[in-house]
This record gives structure tokens, C-alpha cells and sequence, in this order.
């Protein structure tokens, strides 16, 4: 396959990081027979730098004459005291809202090797976990009506939660059929004895539950899912949920893996173009220090030929090769903890992947 690739590096040890990934894809390329072409365009602080906005209208037509995207970070202190639109991070949330993308996907992985990273108790996590939080991106009470009216207190603000069954079902397929390539277990997650958007969510997915009969389904409230999510990872597989609900256990699920470094994500929307960045940020105090895990990056790769362009093998050849250098007890320094033994570089890591590839 000749495919397409956008690089948006970013600030901080975004080009670092999308650095080593480009060199992974590379090499799996080569591996499988592909041709993978890359063009960098500007994003965040070093687009402010030069063109005066966070996100130029080239970067945004690059994006979308992609076959996808890859993204490092944005942002740092020397942006920091800017005001308004223009900003680095207001790039993030224009260029997802210029690809359409209404899926999120974020993978929260445990590596047994990683084990001791995790805040969990041994008998929680056992041999580690790994699930799949899907998260409605483009609707419900981030994107509601909003304002402010006399109430029985006096003046009060309001938010509104709305989704329609066309919003439901096209993240709910999502989240099917990304069940179907994993274990075929999937658990919706909603607040359907309190609120009505809850109720249609959950029965429009019951809806979609009948058509995928292989896959097993059962839904949770969300208070209760987030307690599941530390009693016992190990009991979820893929999950669905809606905008804020996946806004809140994503984070609470990333953080129960230990490590930053390690994350990956997507974000998808109605064509095969996705953007795939790291969980992280631009991480200042160790840009250009040559320190960072491409971990995430390098995996948020292998989820780009997975969900975008289908290569299931070429997406597994990379991340068994992540496998194996964890085994090997290889690790950068955000992963060593109070180890006294000395981390690998960026590079170093990168070429320890690459080799197992
Ligand atoms: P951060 O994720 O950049 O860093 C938090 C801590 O984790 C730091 O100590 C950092 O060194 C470490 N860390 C992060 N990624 C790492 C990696 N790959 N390898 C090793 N260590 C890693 O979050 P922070 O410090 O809150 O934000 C820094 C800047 O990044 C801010 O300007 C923020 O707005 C921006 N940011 C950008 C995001 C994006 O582009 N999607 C997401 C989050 C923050
Ligand atoms: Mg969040």
C-alpha cells in the first residue's frame, strides 16, 4: 500500500517523539512492503511562531488531503501567556473539529514488565490488564445548549446534555466493531436512571447489541463504573461511553496503568482518516534533552494502521515489539522509577524497537 501520513510534531518533544514513530512506520514498511510518505505541517506554539496562528489553514488542508494524521503535542511555558484564539492549544480542538472526528479511542494497556508502575494492588491487577475506552467526542453537554437564566436561587448557569440516536449509533458501531477485533466484550457505560439521554443511549445500544451477536454486551451506571475501574480492571474489555463520562474514566483509567509515556489514542471520525497522538503533553522540562518515551507515540502509530488502513498485522508487529523490549527489561527514565540502573535515550529506545521489529 502507498499511503499518505500528515506529521503535526508539535512543541516541545513532539519532534522527538514523532521522530522515532516515523522511523518505526518505517521499518514496518519496509518489513510488509509498503511505501508510507510523510509531510510535516506546522501546529501550536512553533505555528504561532512562524505563521502567527496555532493552527494555519495549510495544516488544516494537509490534514485533510492525508490518508491520517500523526501528532507529538502542543503548547509550552513561552506560549503560556497568551490570550484568546491564539493559543496552542485552541489548534487541538480546531483540527478535530475540521476532521470530523467524533470517536475517541484510548487504549489503557498494563504491561505485566510495568507492574510496579501501576498504583493497584498485585491481587487487582494480576499478569495486568488491558481495555479499550471508546468516548463519544463531538456531542453531548460539551457541545450543548448553554447560558445563563433566573432561577429559584436567583441567576444560575446551565449546561445541556443532548444526544441523538444518529450520534448514538455511529460511536456505538465504533465501539462494536473495534469489540470484534478484541475479545468481543463490551460494556456501555451511562447515567439511564437519571437522565433521558441516558435512557435513548442505552436503548439505542441495546438496538445495536442485537446485531452483533457475537459480541457479549451489558451496560453500567457510571458512578458504578468508576469504582469497577479500580475494584477490578480486569472484568472490562472494550467500553463505550459518551463525551464527559469518557472524558473522566479515560483519565481515571490511563492513571491506573502508572505511565504517561506509555499511552496512545486515536481520534476517528465517518472516513478512515483518524489523528493519532500520544495521551501526553509536550513535556518542556525534558524537551531537547533527548529523555522522552516514544512509547506512546510509536504505538499511537500502530494504532493508525490498524484503525485507519487495516493493517491488523503490521499494527501487531509493532506492538510486539514494545512487548519485547519491556521484557527485556529496557526502559526509558520515566519508567525506571527509583531504579539506579541508567534509562535508555529517546533514540536508544527507539533503536531497541526497531531492531525487534
Ligand atoms: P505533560 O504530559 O507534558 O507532562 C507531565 C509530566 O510527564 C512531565 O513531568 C513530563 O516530563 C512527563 N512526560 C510526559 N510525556 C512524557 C514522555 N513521553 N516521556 C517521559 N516523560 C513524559 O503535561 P503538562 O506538564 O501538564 O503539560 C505540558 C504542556 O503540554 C502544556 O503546555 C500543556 O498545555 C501541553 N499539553 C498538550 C497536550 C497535547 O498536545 N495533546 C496534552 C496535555 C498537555
Ligand atoms: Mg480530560
Amino acid at each position: 500500500m502507498e499511503l499518505k501520513i500528515a506529521l503535526l510534531k508539535g512543541d516541545g518533544i513532539g519532534p522527538e517523539i514523532v521522530d522515532s514513530a516515523v522511523a518505526v512506520l518505517e521499518k514496518t514498511a519496509e518489513k510488509f512492503g509498503h511505501r508510507f510518505i510523510f509531510t510535516p505541517y506546522l501546529i501550536g506554539g512553533c505555528a504561532i511562531d512562524e505563521t502567527s496562528l496555532p493552527l494555519p489553514q495549510e495544516t488544516v488542508d494537509g490534514c485533510l488531503a492525508s490518508d491520517s494524521v500523526i501528532l507529538g503535542a502542543v503548547g509550552g511555558p513561552k506560549w503560556d501567556g497568551l490570550a484568546g484564539d491564539i493559543r496552542p492549544e485552541k489548534a487541538l480542538l480546531g483540527i478535530r473539529s475540521a476532521m470530523g472526528l467524533f470517536t475517541n479511542l484510548r487504549p489503557a494497556k498494563l504491561y505485566p514488565a510495568l507492574r510496579s508502575a501501576s498504583p493497584l494492588k498485585d491481587e487487582i491487577v494480576g499478569d495486568g490488564f488491558d481495555l479499550l475506552i471508546v468516548r463519544e467526542l463531538t456531542g453531548g453537554i460539551y457541545f450543548g445548549e448553554r447560558g445563563y437564566r433566573e432561577g429559584r436561587y436567583g441567576t444560575e448557569a446551565f449546561d445541556t446534555e443532548a444526544y441523538s440516536v444518529t450520534e448514538i449509533e455511529r460511536i456505538g458501531k465504533v465501539a462494536f466493531e473495534a469489540a470484534m477485533k478484541r475479545s468481543k466484550r463490551i460494556c456501555s457505560i451511562d447515567k439511564a436512571n437519571v437522565l433521558e439521554s441516558s435512557r435513548l443511549w442505552r436503548k439505542t445500544m441495546h438496538e445495536l447489541a442485537e446485531k452483533y451477536p457475537d459480541v457479549e454486551y451489558r451496560d453500567m451506571f457510571v458512578d458504578n463504573a468508576a469504582m469497577q475501574l479500580v475494584r477490578d480492571p480486569k472484568q472490562f474489555d472494550v467500553i463505550v461511553t459518551s463525551n464527559m463520562f469518557g472524558d473522566i474514566l479515560s483519565d481515571e483509567a490511563s492513571q491506573i496503568t502508572g505511565s504517561i509515556g506509555m499511552l496512545a489514542s486515536a481520534s476517528l471520525g465517518a472516513s478512515k482518516r483518524g489523528l493519532y497522538e500520544p495521551i501526553h503533553g509536550s513535556a518542556p522540562d525534558i524537551a531537547g534533552k533527548n529523555m522522552a518515551n516514544p512509547i506512546a507515540t510509536i504505538l499511537s502509530g500502530a494504532m493508525m494502521l490498524r484503525y485507519s488502513f487495516g493493517l491488523t498485522a503490521e499494527a501487531g508487529t509493532i506492538e510486539k515489539a514494545v512487548d519485547k523490549v519491556l521484557d527485556q527489561g529496557l526502559r526509558t527514565a520515566d519508567l525506571m522509577g527509583s531504579s539506579l540502573d541508567t534509562p535508555l535515550s529517546c533514540t536508544a529506545m527507539t533503536e531497541a524497537i526497531l531492531k525487534a521489529i
